[in-house]
């Protein structure tokens, strides 16, 4: 099965779609190939953390062959088709839409999709993406607050908004090749949290406190930090410090 030019698998359940991503690019079975599931029973997310699976939820991953500088580019590539596809169901619902680095997708200040990167074999870069479309986690202590498409307002059955999701994603995909990732960088930055706003970014062992000050040309984030601008490679952003 096709979507797009997407070999499409879907599974009932899996472990992680990215978990069936990596086992398949030893022997891919195309190109770009992606993985849906309609339950996960050990989803995955950034950081060594799970990623809780609720039924009713987008799980999907995405396999393309690319080299580093793609693997650079590809949260921002993803996150802003997600952006896209929601705000194409939006026009009724009253909601903020607004993207936080590096790849997440934020709804009134909450959290409503997650992205993974994961490197594979022959190389094949994985990408994850969960969306609460139905549901949000409510019952467990989530890092940030989480909110689903569907209590905005926003009903929109899982396989129509993959296929919008397909649709931005290879304008997205084409747009880089043929303008550069530059270009994606700057439409991202159109629409994520202001420069100037500040910001807390907790690493491994450690916060950082500062001012958003816009994103290198690899995608680093850039803290203005007392004045002194650092490059953030990985980390979780609150922004105004909230919920660190
Ligand atoms: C995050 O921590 O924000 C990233 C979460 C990514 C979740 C998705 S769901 C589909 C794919 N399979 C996984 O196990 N994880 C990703």
């Amino acid at each position: 099965m096709f979507i797009g030019d997407w070999h499409w698998q879907e599974y009932d359940i899996v472990t992680s779609t990215n978990d069936i991503s990596m086992e398949l690019s030893s022997n891919p079975p195309a190109s770009k190939y992606l993985i849906t599931a309609k339950e996960q029973t050990a989803g995955r997310g950034r950081r060594g953390r799970s990623w809780q699976s609720l039924k009713g939820n987008l799980f999907a991953s995405f396999t393309l062959q690319g080299n580093s500088n793609l693997l650079n580019i590809l949260p921002f590539i993803f996150s802003l088709s997600l952006f896209d596809s929601i705000k194409d169901y939006a026009h009724q619902a009253d909601i903020d839409i607004k993207l936080k680095w590096p790849n997440d997708v934020l709804i009134n200040g909450c959290k409503v999709s997650g992205i993974l990167l994961e490197k594979a074999d022959n190389n094949y870069i994985i990408c994850g993406i969960g969306v609460n479309l139905a549901l949000s986690p409510q019952d467990i202590k989530t890092l940030y607050p989480t909110i689903s498409l569907t209590e905005c307002g926003i009903n929109v059955k899982t396989h129509i908004f993959l296929e919008t999701y397909v649709k931005h994603l290879d304008d997205y995909l084409a747009k880089c090749l043929t303008y550069g990732s530059n270009e994606i960088l700057k439409c991202w930055l159109d629409n994520a949290h202001q420069i100037g706003e500040k910001i807390t970014v907790r690493m491994e062992n450690t916060f950082k406190e500062g001012l958003f000050a816009g994103l290198d040309t690899d995608g680093a984030l850039l803290l203005s930090e007392n004045g002194k601008i650092v490059r953030i490679y990985a980390g979780d952003v609150f922004i105004d410090g909230k919920n660190k």
